[in-house]
Protein backbone atom coordinates (compact mmCIF):
# COMPACT_ATOMS: atom_id res chain seq x y z
CA UNK A 1 0.00 0.00 0.00
CA UNK A 2 1.20 3.31 -0.12
CA UNK A 3 1.06 5.84 1.55
CA UNK A 4 1.47 9.94 1.24
CA UNK A 5 -0.35 10.69 4.26
CA UNK A 6 0.41 8.34 6.86
CA UNK A 7 3.89 6.68 8.46
CA UNK A 8 3.68 3.21 9.40
CA UNK A 9 5.88 1.46 12.01
CA UNK A 10 5.88 -2.32 13.82
CA UNK A 11 7.57 -2.94 16.67
CA UNK A 12 7.58 -5.15 19.52
CA UNK A 13 4.14 -5.49 19.31
CA UNK A 14 2.76 -2.47 18.74
CA UNK A 15 1.57 -0.96 15.84
CA UNK A 16 2.67 2.75 15.25
CA UNK A 17 0.31 5.42 13.15
CA UNK A 18 1.12 8.76 12.54
CA UNK A 19 -0.94 11.25 10.49
CA UNK A 20 1.48 12.76 8.52
CA UNK A 21 0.75 16.23 7.00
CA UNK A 22 2.23 18.56 9.47
CA UNK A 23 1.85 21.82 6.94
CA UNK A 24 -1.65 20.97 6.98
CA UNK A 25 -1.97 20.46 10.83
CA UNK A 26 -2.45 16.58 9.80
CA UNK A 27 -6.26 17.69 9.00
CA UNK A 28 -7.82 14.58 7.76
CA UNK A 29 -8.73 14.93 4.17
CA UNK A 30 -10.65 11.96 2.23
CA UNK A 31 -7.29 10.36 1.33
CA UNK A 32 -5.77 10.27 4.85
CA UNK A 33 -9.12 9.12 6.02
CA UNK A 34 -9.12 6.15 3.58
CA UNK A 35 -5.41 5.47 4.62
CA UNK A 36 -6.41 5.08 7.68
CA UNK A 37 -9.25 3.00 7.20
CA UNK A 38 -6.82 0.80 4.97
CA UNK A 39 -3.97 0.56 7.94
CA UNK A 40 -6.35 -0.58 10.09
CA UNK A 41 -7.95 -3.26 8.21
CA UNK A 42 -4.24 -4.03 7.01
CA UNK A 43 -3.26 -4.92 10.98
CA UNK A 44 -6.77 -6.43 11.54
CA UNK A 45 -5.36 -9.82 11.52
CA UNK A 46 -1.39 -8.69 12.06
CA UNK A 47 0.04 -11.12 14.78
CA UNK A 48 2.88 -8.77 14.86
CA UNK A 49 0.57 -5.69 16.03
CA UNK A 50 -1.21 -6.84 19.26
CA UNK A 51 -2.42 -2.44 20.04
CA UNK A 52 -1.80 0.71 18.26
CA UNK A 53 -1.14 3.86 18.99
CA UNK A 54 -1.76 6.74 17.14
CA UNK A 55 -0.64 10.63 16.74
CA UNK A 56 0.28 13.15 14.42
CA UNK A 57 3.24 14.36 12.78
CA UNK A 58 5.06 17.51 14.19
CA UNK A 59 5.03 19.10 17.95
CA UNK A 60 1.71 21.27 17.15
CA UNK A 61 -1.23 19.43 16.08
CA UNK A 62 -2.59 15.67 16.67
CA UNK A 63 -5.46 16.46 14.26
CA UNK A 64 -6.77 19.65 13.84
CA UNK A 65 -9.95 18.73 12.21
CA UNK A 66 -11.45 17.41 8.77
CA UNK A 67 -9.67 19.37 5.67
CA UNK A 68 -11.62 22.86 5.84
CA UNK A 69 -10.70 22.68 1.75
CA UNK A 70 -12.70 19.42 1.12
CA UNK A 71 -15.41 20.98 3.82
CA UNK A 72 -16.14 24.34 1.68
CA UNK A 73 -17.36 22.53 -1.30
CA UNK A 74 -19.81 19.94 0.34
CA UNK A 75 -23.62 19.90 -0.75
CA UNK A 76 -26.38 18.08 1.34
CA UNK A 77 -25.67 14.42 -1.06
CA UNK A 78 -21.88 15.12 -0.71
CA UNK A 79 -21.81 16.08 3.11
CA UNK A 80 -24.14 13.03 4.24
CA UNK A 81 -21.20 10.50 2.18
CA UNK A 82 -18.35 12.48 3.90
CA UNK A 83 -19.61 12.40 7.08
CA UNK A 84 -20.23 8.47 6.82
CA UNK A 85 -16.85 8.13 5.44
CA UNK A 86 -15.48 9.82 8.87
CA UNK A 87 -17.96 7.94 11.05
CA UNK A 88 -17.04 4.48 9.22
CA UNK A 89 -13.25 5.44 9.81
CA UNK A 90 -14.39 6.11 13.78
CA UNK A 91 -16.49 2.87 14.00
CA UNK A 92 -13.54 0.57 12.37
CA UNK A 93 -10.92 1.72 15.11
CA UNK A 94 -14.06 2.20 18.29
CA UNK A 95 -14.42 -1.72 17.76
CA UNK A 96 -11.11 -2.54 16.54
CA UNK A 97 -10.24 -5.59 18.23
CA UNK A 98 -6.96 -4.65 19.36
CA UNK A 99 -6.55 -1.87 22.03
CA UNK A 100 -5.84 1.46 20.19
CA UNK A 101 -4.75 4.47 22.32
CA UNK A 102 -4.59 7.92 21.10
CA UNK A 103 -1.27 10.25 22.14
CA UNK A 104 -2.69 13.65 21.85
CA UNK A 105 0.32 15.31 20.55
CA UNK A 106 -1.25 19.39 20.04
CA UNK A 107 -4.60 20.33 18.47
CA UNK A 108 -7.03 17.55 18.16
CA UNK A 109 -9.99 19.65 16.98
CA UNK A 110 -13.17 18.52 15.18
CA UNK A 111 -12.09 14.91 13.20
CA UNK A 112 -9.13 15.05 15.44
CA UNK A 113 -11.26 15.05 18.56
CA UNK A 114 -13.76 12.52 17.42
CA UNK A 115 -10.69 10.37 15.91
CA UNK A 116 -9.38 10.14 19.52
CA UNK A 117 -12.86 9.59 21.01
CA UNK A 118 -13.09 6.65 18.68
CA UNK A 119 -10.01 5.50 20.43
CA UNK A 120 -10.22 2.96 23.51
CA UNK A 121 -7.86 4.92 25.49
CA UNK A 122 -6.50 8.46 25.43
CA UNK A 123 -3.34 10.47 26.68
CA UNK A 124 -2.83 14.18 26.02
CA UNK A 125 0.01 16.01 26.01
CA UNK A 126 -0.03 18.61 28.94
CA UNK A 127 -0.01 21.14 25.67
CA UNK A 128 -2.89 19.56 24.00
CA UNK A 129 -5.83 21.48 22.91
CA UNK A 130 -9.54 19.66 22.00
CA UNK A 131 -12.99 20.72 20.98
CA UNK A 132 -15.57 21.05 18.24
CA UNK A 133 -15.55 24.54 16.74
CA UNK A 134 -17.63 23.27 13.30
CA UNK A 135 -20.18 25.64 14.71
CA UNK A 136 -17.46 28.19 14.05
CA UNK A 137 -17.73 27.13 10.08
CA UNK A 138 -21.41 27.06 10.44
CA UNK A 139 -21.06 23.29 10.39
CA UNK A 140 -21.83 20.59 12.97
CA UNK A 141 -19.54 17.56 14.34
CA UNK A 142 -19.85 14.79 11.53
CA UNK A 143 -17.45 12.43 12.26
CA UNK A 144 -19.87 11.35 15.80
CA UNK A 145 -19.00 14.25 17.63
CA UNK A 146 -22.79 14.83 18.21
CA UNK A 147 -22.57 11.21 19.31
CA UNK A 148 -19.49 9.94 21.18
CA UNK A 149 -19.20 13.42 23.47
CA UNK A 150 -22.50 13.25 24.82
CA UNK A 151 -21.50 9.35 25.80
CA UNK A 152 -18.32 10.46 26.78
CA UNK A 153 -18.70 13.84 29.01
CA UNK A 154 -22.63 13.93 29.48
CA UNK A 155 -25.15 15.93 27.69
CA UNK A 156 -24.13 19.04 29.19
CA UNK A 157 -20.87 19.45 28.59
CA UNK A 158 -21.03 17.87 25.18
CA UNK A 159 -23.51 20.79 24.19
CA UNK A 160 -21.36 23.37 26.23
CA UNK A 161 -18.35 22.68 24.31
CA UNK A 162 -19.94 21.99 21.00
CA UNK A 163 -22.16 24.67 20.93
CA UNK A 164 -19.61 27.63 22.10
CA UNK A 165 -17.02 25.41 19.85
CA UNK A 166 -13.99 26.90 22.24
CA UNK A 167 -11.24 24.92 22.74
CA UNK A 168 -10.71 22.87 25.43
CA UNK A 169 -7.20 22.46 27.66
CA UNK A 170 -5.62 18.96 28.49
CA UNK A 171 -6.55 20.07 32.14
CA UNK A 172 -10.35 20.24 31.58
CA UNK A 173 -9.99 17.66 29.34
CA UNK A 174 -8.79 15.25 32.07
CA UNK A 175 -11.46 16.33 34.52
CA UNK A 176 -14.48 16.37 32.05
CA UNK A 177 -13.14 12.28 31.56
CA UNK A 178 -12.59 13.50 27.62
CA UNK A 179 -8.64 11.68 28.20
CA UNK A 180 -7.53 9.51 30.68
CA UNK A 181 -4.09 11.16 31.75
CA UNK A 182 -1.95 14.25 30.93
CA UNK A 183 1.59 13.92 30.63
CA UNK A 184 4.33 16.40 29.62
CA UNK A 185 4.70 16.33 25.83
CA UNK A 186 8.02 15.09 26.23
CA UNK A 187 6.66 11.89 27.88
CA UNK A 188 3.90 11.25 25.50
CA UNK A 189 5.62 9.00 23.60
CA UNK A 190 7.04 6.60 25.82
CA UNK A 191 3.66 6.69 28.45
CA UNK A 192 1.84 5.74 25.57
CA UNK A 193 4.39 2.82 25.16
CA UNK A 194 4.53 1.94 28.13
CA UNK A 195 1.09 1.68 28.45
CA UNK A 196 0.30 -0.34 25.16
CA UNK A 197 3.17 -2.82 26.43
CA UNK A 198 1.47 -3.14 29.95
CA UNK A 199 -1.78 -4.28 28.13
CA UNK A 200 -0.06 -6.48 25.02
CA UNK A 201 0.97 -8.54 28.38
CA UNK A 202 -2.57 -10.20 28.45
CA UNK A 203 -4.48 -12.34 26.61
CA UNK A 204 -5.69 -10.98 22.91
CA UNK A 205 -8.75 -12.85 23.03
CA UNK A 206 -9.16 -11.46 26.40
CA UNK A 207 -8.34 -7.37 24.93
CA UNK A 208 -10.92 -7.72 22.38
CA UNK A 209 -13.43 -9.95 24.18
CA UNK A 210 -13.45 -6.73 26.59
CA UNK A 211 -14.08 -4.54 24.06
CA UNK A 212 -16.68 -5.98 22.46
CA UNK A 213 -18.56 -6.61 25.37
CA UNK A 214 -18.40 -2.48 26.76
CA UNK A 215 -19.21 -1.93 23.33
CA UNK A 216 -22.07 -3.73 22.49
CA UNK A 217 -23.75 -3.24 26.47
CA UNK A 218 -23.16 0.38 26.85
CA UNK A 219 -26.47 1.60 25.31
CA UNK A 220 -28.39 -0.84 26.33
CA UNK A 221 -30.54 -1.40 29.71
CA UNK A 222 -28.47 -3.54 32.42
CA UNK A 223 -30.46 -6.40 31.68
CA UNK A 224 -29.85 -6.86 28.10
CA UNK A 225 -25.98 -5.25 29.09
CA UNK A 226 -25.39 -8.32 31.55
CA UNK A 227 -26.98 -10.85 29.22
CA UNK A 228 -24.43 -9.64 26.50
CA UNK A 229 -21.51 -10.22 29.20
CA UNK A 230 -22.74 -13.46 30.45
CA UNK A 231 -23.04 -14.77 26.51
CA UNK A 232 -19.39 -13.04 26.09
CA UNK A 233 -17.68 -14.03 29.21
CA UNK A 234 -18.49 -17.65 27.88
CA UNK A 235 -17.22 -17.50 24.73
CA UNK A 236 -13.96 -16.34 26.58
CA UNK A 237 -13.93 -19.17 28.64
CA UNK A 238 -13.72 -21.63 26.27
CA UNK A 239 -10.59 -20.23 24.96
CA UNK A 240 -6.71 -21.77 25.11
CA UNK A 241 -5.84 -18.64 26.63
CA UNK A 242 -8.43 -18.88 29.16
CA UNK A 243 -7.14 -22.35 30.18
CA UNK A 244 -3.27 -20.86 29.35
CA UNK A 245 -3.97 -17.94 31.88
CA UNK A 246 -5.48 -19.76 35.07
CA UNK A 247 -3.54 -22.52 34.95
CA UNK A 248 -0.25 -20.02 34.56
CA UNK A 249 -1.34 -18.48 37.93
CA UNK A 250 -2.48 -21.43 39.78
CA UNK A 251 0.92 -22.96 38.67
CA UNK A 252 3.08 -19.46 39.85
CA UNK A 253 4.43 -18.74 36.13
CA UNK A 254 4.10 -16.27 33.77
CA UNK A 255 1.25 -16.67 31.12
CA UNK A 256 2.23 -17.18 27.58
CA UNK A 257 -0.88 -16.50 25.63
CA UNK A 258 -1.10 -17.28 21.59
CA UNK A 259 -4.53 -15.62 20.80
CA UNK A 260 -6.30 -18.98 20.47
N1 LIG B 1 -8.25 21.93 7.36
C1 LIG B 1 -7.42 22.36 6.41
N2 LIG B 1 -6.31 23.06 6.65
C2 LIG B 1 -6.02 23.32 7.94
C3 LIG B 1 -6.84 22.92 9.00
C4 LIG B 1 -8.02 22.19 8.67
N3 LIG B 1 -8.85 21.73 9.62
N4 LIG B 1 -6.32 23.35 10.17
C5 LIG B 1 -5.18 23.99 9.83
N5 LIG B 1 -5.00 24.00 8.49
C6 LIG B 1 -3.90 24.58 7.72
C7 LIG B 1 -4.00 26.08 7.65
O1 LIG B 1 -4.88 26.47 6.60
C8 LIG B 1 -2.56 26.44 7.35
O2 LIG B 1 -2.30 26.15 6.00
P1 LIG B 1 -1.45 27.21 5.08
O3 LIG B 1 -0.12 27.30 5.75
O4 LIG B 1 -1.40 26.53 3.75
O5 LIG B 1 -2.22 28.49 5.10
C9 LIG B 1 -1.79 25.42 8.16
O6 LIG B 1 -2.68 24.33 8.39
C10 LIG B 1 -1.32 25.94 9.51
O7 LIG B 1 -2.47 26.43 10.21
P2 LIG B 1 -2.55 27.91 10.85
O8 LIG B 1 -3.99 28.25 10.97
O9 LIG B 1 -1.67 28.83 10.09
O10 LIG B 1 -1.91 27.63 12.28
P3 LIG B 1 -2.15 28.46 13.62
O11 LIG B 1 -1.13 27.99 14.58
O12 LIG B 1 -2.23 29.93 13.32
O13 LIG B 1 -3.62 28.02 14.13
C11 LIG B 1 -5.37 26.44 14.63
C12 LIG B 1 -3.85 26.71 14.57
C13 LIG B 1 -5.56 24.97 14.95
C14 LIG B 1 -5.99 27.32 15.74
C15 LIG B 1 -6.01 26.80 13.27
O14 LIG B 1 -5.27 26.16 12.25
C16 LIG B 1 -7.44 26.38 13.14
O15 LIG B 1 -8.33 26.98 13.72
N6 LIG B 1 -7.69 25.31 12.34
C17 LIG B 1 -9.01 24.85 12.04
C18 LIG B 1 -9.60 24.10 13.18
C19 LIG B 1 -11.01 23.67 12.86
O16 LIG B 1 -11.91 24.44 12.70
N7 LIG B 1 -11.17 22.35 12.78
C20 LIG B 1 -12.45 21.75 12.62
C21 LIG B 1 -12.70 21.44 11.22
S1 LIG B 1 -14.22 20.53 11.16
Amino acid sequence: MELKNLLLRKADGLGWVTINRPDKLNALNLETIEELRQAFENWRDDEEVLAVIITGAGEKAFVAGADISELARLDETSGREYARRGQELTQIIENYPKPVIAAINGYALGGGTELAMACHIRLAAETAKMGQPEVKLGLIPGFGGTQRLARLIGKGLALEVILTGRMVSANEALNWGLVNRVVPPDRLMAEAETLAKEIIKNGPLALSSAIEAINKGLDRPLDEALEIEAEIFGQVCATEDAREGTAAFLEKRPPRFRGQ
